[in-house]
């Protein structure tokens, strides 16, 4: 039984999902998260301290709002070492696409702005502060000029982050004082980091590196965080402009050299369970100068992040030598579940060059855990026992196993049933074309028939009991097999099939009749046999099937 509800669940549940998936559009990630409007709450606004609190207190600190003080102010002046910072709780993680400033104008009276500040930003994975960087590597974001005009500074690269800081900075001993936006939107997409090896170096001009990550890198690989593959933009055609103009690095390049040919992998972590439908994966071309699409994608699936079990998906890409353009290699998912998709990239040349790697996904609602439990309990009992002696992240994992055997046991098994019922269908059918045959002299049965069975349901069930105990088993019987028959006669539309085959398929009965000498009884004989079901049924046993 719970197999059954398994597979129904995982069957209905991959016709539903498609419809919704999330994502996000860099260019669409442009609102005002709150600063001005209120949507930020007084309490999310922090800071390192404030000249008073009352008066210039964090809170105050709202871009276009005149309230109290008018601004934040901290208790010291601002100079190249200090680090006062006004901090904004997003409590869960957004995609930052441009600041604002402004300075206090205090009616009239304030006369404190910040003319450049730096960002920090904090994220659950990454698990610290990181100071903002951008593209060209800066630090200093210009500030303001005077009290009143605000100042908007596009991020590149955004920044992902659940809080965000302001440190006004100056060069020289100042007061300052700041009110501030953030514009950007929730981190839909759900990826919390991506792990894979640093780029390689091209000669001596080129750095395939992913500058912008800003996780940590522990040698080998890097880890925790997020970067040039996520941030939406994509890499100039050519790779080698990328270099000529700083601003346009955007090319993540690995060589086949350095790791033995083995090819690249790049590991994503999500946010939660999700299910996948198509992974996007924006990569160079261009083969006059060793750098080709890969030659084949392998993506595996986990729920806990130990194990990739299942099989993976892979996809071959066709070798193109014609054109150089980069391309976004799109390769359907099958709505695959886990929180973890490992990308394997074979080498096709010296180089593979990637800019964006993008999914389309949706979290995948209900009690996941529990559905593969019940595939566990039923399909893998003794690997659970061995699993449950673990500890919690095992458990995990080990859940995970059963991820990619479990979908295709559901559709495997679907698959039988639907094959075991669709012959079962045919048999029962081709008997009662025998049947048919053998009583199409004495039509009269047919009417017979039917009246029996409709004599329950009209009134003997109060009665005569041992009639009804006759009768009332077919009845309950007939809602079992007959739905099989209808069916396929239903969805198979070939009635012309049907009239020449009960000939064919009676000779052929005739031919293996040892086999089929338990069916025919029933047919000719139905009362006995329902009867001898019939105790089983009613002495409380429980159902188990026909
Ligand atoms: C690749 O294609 C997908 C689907 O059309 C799109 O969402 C994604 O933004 C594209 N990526 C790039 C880098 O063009
Ligand atoms: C790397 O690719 C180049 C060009 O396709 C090939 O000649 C070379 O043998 C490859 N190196 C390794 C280690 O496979
Ligand atoms: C999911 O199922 C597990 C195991 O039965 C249970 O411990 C957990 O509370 C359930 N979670 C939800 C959200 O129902």
């Amino acid at each position: 039984m719970n197999v059954a509800t398994g597979i129904v669940f995982v069957f209905v549940r991959s016709l539903i999902v498609t419809v919704s998936v999330e994502g996000v559009e860099p260019s669409q990630c442009i609102a005002p998260l709150g600063m001005e409007n209120g949507l930020i709450k007084d309490t999310d606004i922090t800071a390192s301290s404030s000249f008073d609190h009352g008066n210039v207190g964090p809170h105050h600190g709202r871009i276009r709002n005149e309230i109290n003080g008018g601004a934040w102010c901290p208790s010291t002046q601002a100079t190249p070492e200090t680090k006062e910072w006004i901090e904004i709780d997003l409590h869960t993680v957004h995609m930052i696409t441009a600041t604002e400033t402004q300075g206090r104008f205090g009616n009239g009276q304030g006369v404190e702005f910040a003319e450049s500040y730096m960002l920090e930003y904090y994220r659950p994975r990454l698990n610290k502060w990181i100071r903002y960087r951008t593209k060209t590597n800066g630090e200093l974001l210009k500030g303001n000029i005077n009290t009143y005009l605000e100042f908007k500074t596009m991020l590149d690269p955004p920044i992902w982050a659940s809080k965000i800081r302001f440190l006004p900075y100056s060069s020289h001993k100042r007061t300052v004082c700041m009110r501030v936006e953030v514009y950007g939107c929730k981190w839909s997409d759900g990826i919390v980091s991506y792990s894979m090896p640093q780029g390689d170096r091209k000669g001596n001009s080129w750095e395939f590196y992913d500058f912008t990550y800003d996780g940590h890198w522990d040698g080998e690989k890097l880890k925790y965080g997020l970067g040039q593959l996520t941030d939406g933009q994509k890499a100039p055609d050519d790779f080698k402009l990328s270099f000529h103009q700083e601003d346009t690095q955007g090319w993540v390049g690995w060589r086949n050299d350095t790791r033995d040919n083995k090819p690249v992998e790049v590991t994503f972590e999500f946010d939660k369970i999700r299910e996948f439908t198509a992974v996007h994966i924006y990569t160079n071309n261009q083969f006059t100068k060793e750098v080709q699409v890969f030659s084949t994608a392998k993506i595996f699936f986990s729920v806990g992040g130990k194990r990739y079990k299942g099989e993976p998906i892979t996809y071959d890409s066709f070798e193109d030598r014609i054109i150089e353009s980069p391309r976004n290699v799109s390769v359907k998912l099958h709505h695959r579940v886990g929180r973890f998709v490992k990308l394997q990239l074979y080498f096709a040349s010296r180089w593979i060059l990637i800019s964006e790697i993008t999914f389309e996904s949706s979290p995948v609602s209900g009690n996941f855990t529990e559905e593969e439990e019940q595939l566990d309990n039923t399909i893998q009992e003794k690997k659970k026992v061995t699993v449950k002696g673990d500890n919690n992240k095992n458990v995990i994992s080990a859940v995970n196993n059963q991820q990619g055997i479990g979908q295709y046991l559901g559709i495997i098994v679907g698959v039988f049933t639907v094959l075991v019922l669709f012959m079962v269908a045919i048999v029962v059918y081709v008997l009662v074309q025998q049947r048919r045959y053998k009583s199409s002299p004495r039509p009269s049965q047919i009417p017979d028939k039917a009246a029996l069975y409709r004599t329950p349901s009209l009134g003997h069930l109060t009665t005569t009991s041992s009639d009804y105990a006759d009768y009332a088993v077919p009845l309950q019987r007939s809602q079992q097999p007959p739905r099989t028959p209808p069916d396929p006669l239903h969805f198979f539309p070939k009635p012309p099939l049907i009239p020449p085959p009960s000939e064919q398929y009676y000779a052929a009965t005739d031919v293996c009749k040892p086999q089929f000498t338990p069916p025919p009884p029933p047919l000719s004989t139905p009362p006995p046999v329902r009867l001898q079901r019939q105790p089983r049924y009613v002495s409380g046993k429980p159902y188990i099937g026909p």
